[in-house]
This record gives C-alpha cells, sequence and structure tokens, in this order.
C-alpha cells in the first residue's frame, strides 16, 4: 500500500514538473476591452512580425474597424506593405523563400493563439535567449531549436542562460545587454502583441463580449417584467 502511495505521489510530482515544463512560464495578461492595448498590439504585429508572417484569414479594414482605428491612420500606420485596406495581411515573404532562409516557413499566424495559448505565446516571446550553437545566433527556452530569430531583441535586449552546477540544466535566463524596454515594459509590450494574437484568432469574440452584456441587461429586464406580471396574478389569489 506504502509503495503504491509512494508511486502516486511520485507520479503526481513528475506530472506537475512537465506541467512546469522549463519554470519559465509567463502568464500573458490581456484586455480585449482594452482598444489602445490592442492598437499597440497590433502596430507591433505589423512592424515586427509581418515582414516574414501574415495574418491572411484577416483584412486591415476589419481590423481598423474592430480596434476603432479611422481607414487613414490604419493606411498610415498598419498598412506597410502596399496593400489596400480592405486586402487580407499577407505577408511581403514567400513561403518557400522562408523555408529557404530560415529552414522552416514562417507560419500564418491568423489562429496561432488557439492553437498554442496566450501563456505559451507571451512565455515564446519572453524567452529567447543567446546560444552561439544556432544558426540565428538565440534559442528558445520554450521553443528550443526554433529557426525564428529573436526579432524583438531591440526592444527587450539580450538575455543569456543561467546553468545549473551540472552546466547544461538551464536554471533561467539574465538579461546580457539591455534593449530600449525595462523588463516591465517589455512584458506589458509583449501583452498588448499577445492580446492582438487572440484578438486576431477570434474577432468576433469583441462582438460576443459586448453581446454577453446586452443579452444579460435584456434577461434582468425580462426577470423584472416576469416578476411583476406574477405580483399582479397572485393579488387576485391571495
Ligand atoms: C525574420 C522572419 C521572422 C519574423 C520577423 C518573425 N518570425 Fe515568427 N517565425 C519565423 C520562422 C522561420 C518560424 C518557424 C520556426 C520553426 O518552425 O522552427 C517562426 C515561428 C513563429 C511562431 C511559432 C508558430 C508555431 O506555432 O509553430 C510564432 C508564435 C511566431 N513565429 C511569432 C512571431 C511574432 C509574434 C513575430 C513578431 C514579433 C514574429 N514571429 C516575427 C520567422 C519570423
Amino acid at each position: 500500500m506504502k509503495r503504491l502511495l509512494a508511486c502516486l505521489l511520485l507520479l503526481a510530482s513528475s506530472a506537475a514538473l512537465a506541467s512546469e515544463g522549463h519554470g519559465l512560464m509567463y502568464h500573458a495578461e490581456y484586455d480585449l476591452h482594452d482598444k489602445a492595448s490592442l492598437q499597440r498590439g497590433a502596430r507591433l504585429f505589423v512592424n515586427y512580425c509581418m515582414g516574414c508572417h501574415g495574418a491572411s484569414m484577416m483584412r486591415y479594414s476589419h481590423v481598423a474597424r474592430d480596434l476603432g482605428i479611422p481607414e487613414k491612420v490604419a493606411v498610415k500606420n498598419l498598412n506597410f506593405t502596399g496593400q489596400k485596406v480592405g486586402d487580407p495581411m499577407i505577408t511581403a515573404m514567400r513561403p518557400e523563400d522562408g523555408k529557404a532562409w530560415f529552414g522552416a516557413p514562417p507560419p500564418d499566424l491568423t489562429v496561432v493563439a488557439r492553437a498554442r495559448g496566450a501563456d505559451w505565446l507571451a512565455s515564446y516571446l519572453r524567452t529567447f535567449y543567446l546560444d552561439p550553437k544556432r544558426p540565428t545566433g538565440v534559442n528558445n527556452l520554450t521553443f528550443p531549436d526554433v529557426a525564428m530569430p529573436h526579432v524583438l531583441w531591440e526592444l527587450q535586449g539580450w538575455q543569456r542562460a543561467v546553468y545549473a552546477e551540472d552546466g547544461k540544466t538551464i536554471e533561467g535566463l539574465e538579461l546580457a545587454r539591455p534593449g530600449k524596454l525595462d523588463e516591465a515594459e517589455y512584458a506589458a509590450a509583449v501583452n498588448d502583441l499577445v492580446g492582438f494574437l487572440v484578438y486576431l484568432g477570434e474577432p468576433v469574440r469583441l462582438e460576443r463580449l459586448a453581446l454577453g452584456w446586452k443579452v444579460i441587461l435584456f434577461l434582468l429586464l425580462f426577470s423584472w417584467l416576469a416578476w411583476l406580471l406574477k405580483k399582479e396574478y397572485w393579488r387576485d389569489v391571495h
């Protein structure tokens, strides 16, 4: 019996360890109601990601409308690849070039937040670290041996791995060279970007959230009316 218990305990703890992964999982904090944050995320996405990735199931005009960006501003600030505002957000890079240059084609990111989850994305964007063994000079704790370079280095700076005593296990990351943003500012920028990616994966969610409140209001109103009606009926009975 004792042995069984010990086995179970061991299993439970190893499951806990496995789910923690490298222990550097970050939580993404974003708010789909916060249009300013989503707009900042959209700007980061267009500036830093669309050189390689597209979000081809989404149109610029749709983003502009949902995030409350006037179309003129959207054309000026979002649409660097010179497409029309009604066009889908495709990248200028051809997939075959991407594959040739990086060894793996940069995937379309329209629904990546649904596939990977927001916390995974935040962790991914925050755990690039210098690794001279990789062709890009960086590796990633969340996506080991990833082919993507650390495109946000200018903002985050460069991190290096801190190794445990065995010289192999990575215990954490530390800043080797600071970027334009400090740690908290970079975390906030990543949250904006992840919020935008979550929105991309499910744009109707914004509408659904707004609709949710209307439905609740309607139900409250309806319950109140029903209650009034009930009172009215029972008045005669009593
Ligand atoms: C210089 C080209 C380049 C740029 C710019 C770039 N990426 Fe990537 N990205 C790649 C490549 C190549 C891969 C494929 C990596 C692999 O499979 O090893 C990738 C993979 C990814 C993945 C993993 C997708 C998956 O589920 O496998 C995510 C998420 C991602 N990129 C997000 C971003 C974001 C967000 C930005 C902007 C901040 C960005 N990328 C900018 C080249 C790029």
